[in-house]
């Protein structure tokens, strides 16, 4: 007899990476690929961070910190948030995972943006919760109006991804605060960070704002984005003390092996890398907004390290040729939007490929 897995699992789909490199350059035969399809930092890790990676390896003997206490501390100096609203997780993949663990049962239900961080939606089916999805405004900026008409007494956790992954849209602090104030006070608002340090909007609104005063937002963050620190998963969250403790109790001791914790420390106090990257990301956005906007596509104003756009006509043929060509981009029809393509900000060379590729590409496509 076949081990029986739980009805609710049907409906799971594995979550879908960006192609690695190395599988476009054996496919193909090329020597050199492009990859613009998982919003990683093309400058690398900060090299304070990689310095400490080096040093900190012949202590791989040693199980790590299971509280996380110096990052913490390095965080909650940086932030000027007490430590004990600060918990550390494997990327902030772990994070969702932890909340969705703690927060969701058979019956209740999540509402977030559509498209959205796919996530979200996996972790609820584990747990066996429903996904009330809500359509982005046609400026791709989450409908917050929508959202908050989703609610009923089954909802437990609203998720807004600050800025959007894949839109890249942000919400403004206006419309957030009057969400705010309208949603039940004890369902928990996850404002997911990832893209922070990217959205320098000056009504761009921190969840550090909020802790103080609403204890039922949650804020998430990533060294995965600017600090270039992917491959070694930490993400962090930034909660009431009783919602730390409890993720602290739930997580796996180790999670965070122990050179994440000391490369994350680094990267906290490289702020060279961290303005360099900022600014690359910028030169990179306006740019390829402004190609993407002359090629007649229909580009979402991104506050982010990738753009998504429209480009009236199927994104997948498109990815392919990209492919053959040595560029990996995001097709959209995995976020259910099959004209839309996302593409991560690279270096002004990554670009520049991107750029003639595409042009050759779209432009054969869009003269039939
Ligand atoms: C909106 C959003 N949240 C969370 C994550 C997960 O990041 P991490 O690498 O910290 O797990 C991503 C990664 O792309 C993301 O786009």
């Amino acid at each position: 007899m076949p081990i029986r897995l739980p009805d609710s699992l049907t409906s799971l789909r594995a979550y879908v990476p960006g192609k690695p490199v190395e599988e476009v350059q054996r496919e193909f035969g090329l020597p050199d690929v492009v990859k613009l399809a998982s919003n990683e930092n093309p400058l690398g890790p900060s090299p304070m961070a990689a310095q400490v990676i080096a040093e900190w390896a012949r202590f791989a003997h040693l199980y790590p910190d299971a509280g996380c206490l110096d990052l913490k501390s390095a965080l909650s100096e940086h932030l000027q948030v007490p430590s004990d609203q600060i918990a550390i997780g494997n990327g902030s993949d772990e994070l969702i995972h932890l909340l969705s663990v703690l927060l969701l049962r058979p019956g209740d239900s999540i509402v977030m943006a559509d498209p959205g961080f796919s996530r979200y939606e996996s972790e609820a089916i584990v747990a066996g919760a429903e996904t009330r999805k809500v359509r982005l405004d046609p400026e791709a900026r989450h409908d917050l109006e929508a959202m908050s008409k989703a609610i009923d007494a089954t909802t437990r956790i609203i998720w807004i991804a600050n800025p959007n992954n894949p839109s890249g849209t942000i919400v403004r602090e206006t419309a957030l605060e009057k969400f705010l104030d309208e949603v039940p006070h004890d369902i928990a608002i996850v404002l997911d960070e990832a893209y922070f340090e990217f959205a320098t909007d000056s009504e761009y609104p921190s969840s550090t704002r909020y802790l103080k005063d609403r204890s039922n937002i949650i804020g998430l963050r990533t060294f995965s984005k600017t600090y270039g620190l992917a491959g070694l998963r930490v993400g962090y969250a930034l909660a009431p003390p009783e919602i730390v403790q409890a993720l602290d109790k739930i997580r796996p001791p180790f999670s965070v092996n122990s050179l994440a914790q000391r490369a994350a420390i680094a990267a906290v106090g490289d702020t060279a890398h961290l303005r360099k990257t900022i600014d690359t990301n910028a030169a990179g956005i306006l740019q390829l907004t402004q190609f993407l906007t002359a090629k007649n596509c229909n580009v979402a104003e991104s506050f982010a390290n990738f753009v998504w756009c429209d480009i009236g006509c199927l994104a997948d043929p498109i990815c392919q040729a990209l492919l053959r060509r040595g560029v990996i981009v995001r097709p959209g029809g995995i976020f259910g939007c099959p004209n839309h393509l996302r593409v991560s900000i690279g270096t002004r060379d990554e670009m520049r490929r991107f750029e003639d590729a595409f042009a050759e590409v779209y432009g054969a496509v869009t003269a039939v």
